[in-house]
């Protein structure tokens, strides 16, 4: 196959990416876009800030863009984020106990509403454990409502749209080994065991030097999958260039296609020059949209070569 897309396909899985709506009358961007990927995630513009940026003001125009964008291209779309400590709007962080638990409960059931049947996975809630080795959750307003917060907003956004797969997302969990990511799995568990309306798991697999793709990233992978969850690479990308970031994409995107419940990755970006970082070359085309060392890398893989 000679897309990312179709390459994918082969194995009955998704190969995504993090759009920007702007970018969208960019005519090398919507290229790279609509030939390479089947299933989109709006970068920004399904974030808490973006929707709701008045309480019980609603606001979906920019993230509508890429969502019918993607519709119009028969594409999938990966909902991003519902609740996240981070871009808060500033009413939000002016609330406290049940007034805010209601606020966010709200914000989940209106969004997941708004997009039921156009979403097709949602990571319902972002990062809500804390990096280091204390395993404990991440300190934000949402947890401070309680400890049942997380549990409450896959409740409320099953209940909006019973269809679309539910997925808690994360960053630093792709090593088996770390405390963060044995409470994410412990958080797992406990849900599957009570219930709980959890579908899939996004390990955000954001590589560095620092946090390399683990030698038995395969393991983690298999070991969510193993609690009846479906796993997503949900935000794929690698600091790096030339060589040794090809052999990191190859590492991760092989990980993914020894497990069967991998359904799909996810890229965080077209071009290194769309990237969130604020410099290097993480992604798969270069800034003027031509394929990488990496691109080859990640395509040969899924070629099963
Ligand atoms: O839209 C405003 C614009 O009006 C303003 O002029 C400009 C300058 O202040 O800011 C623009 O908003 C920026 C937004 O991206 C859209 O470009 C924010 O400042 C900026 O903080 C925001 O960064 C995003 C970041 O999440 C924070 O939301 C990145 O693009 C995005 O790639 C990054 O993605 C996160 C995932 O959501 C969660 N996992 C980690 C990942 C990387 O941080």
């Amino acid at each position: 196959a000679t897309t990312l897309a179709s390459a994918a396909e082969r194995s009955g899985r998704y190969f995504g990416v993090a759009v920007q709506g702007y970018k969208l009358s960019d005519p090398t961007y919507a290229g790279i876009l609509d030939r390479e990927f089947a299933v989109v995630t709006p970068e920004n513009e399904m974030k808490l800030d973006a929707t709701e940026p008045q309480q019980g003001r609603f606001s979906f125009g920019p993230a509508d863009r890429v969502v019918d964008h993607a519709a119009r291209l028969g594409k999938r779309v990966r909902g991003h984020t519902l609740l996240w400590h981070s871009g808060q709007p500033s009413w939000l962080a002016g609330l406290q106990g049940s007034a805010l638990r209601q606020a966010m409960l709200n914000h989940v059931t209106q969004v997941v509403a708004y997009y039921r049947g156009r979403v097709h996975a949602w990571d319902v809630v972002n990062e809500a454990f804390a990096d280091g080795t204390s395993g404990a959750r991440r300190d934000s307003n949402f947890q401070r409502t309680g400890d049942d917060w997380i549990e409450a907003a896959f409740h409320a956004a099953r209940a909006a749209d019973p269809a679309a797969k539910l997925c808690y997302n994360d960053y630093n969990v792709e090593n088996r080994a770390h405390a963060k990511t044995q409470a994410v799995y412990r958080m797992v568990r406990d849900f599957r065991a009570r219930g709980v309306p959890i579908d899939c798991v996004g390990l955000q697999s954001h590589f560095t030097a620092n946090h390399p793709v683990p030698a038995d990233f395969a393991t983690t992978l298999r070991d969510f999958a193993a609690l009846g969850v479906d796993v997503h690479l949900s935000e794929l990308d690698v600091e790096g260039s030339g060589a040794t970031q090809a052999d990191s994409y190859r590492r991760a995107v092989t990980a993914c296609l020894a497990v069967s419940r991998c359904t799909g990755i996810t890229v965080w970006g077209i071009r290194d020059s769309d990237s969130w970082r604020a410099s290097g070359t993480p992604l798969l085309f270069d800034s003027s949209g031509t394929r990488k060392l990496a691109y080859t890398a990640v395509l040969d893989s899924l070629n099963g070569a």
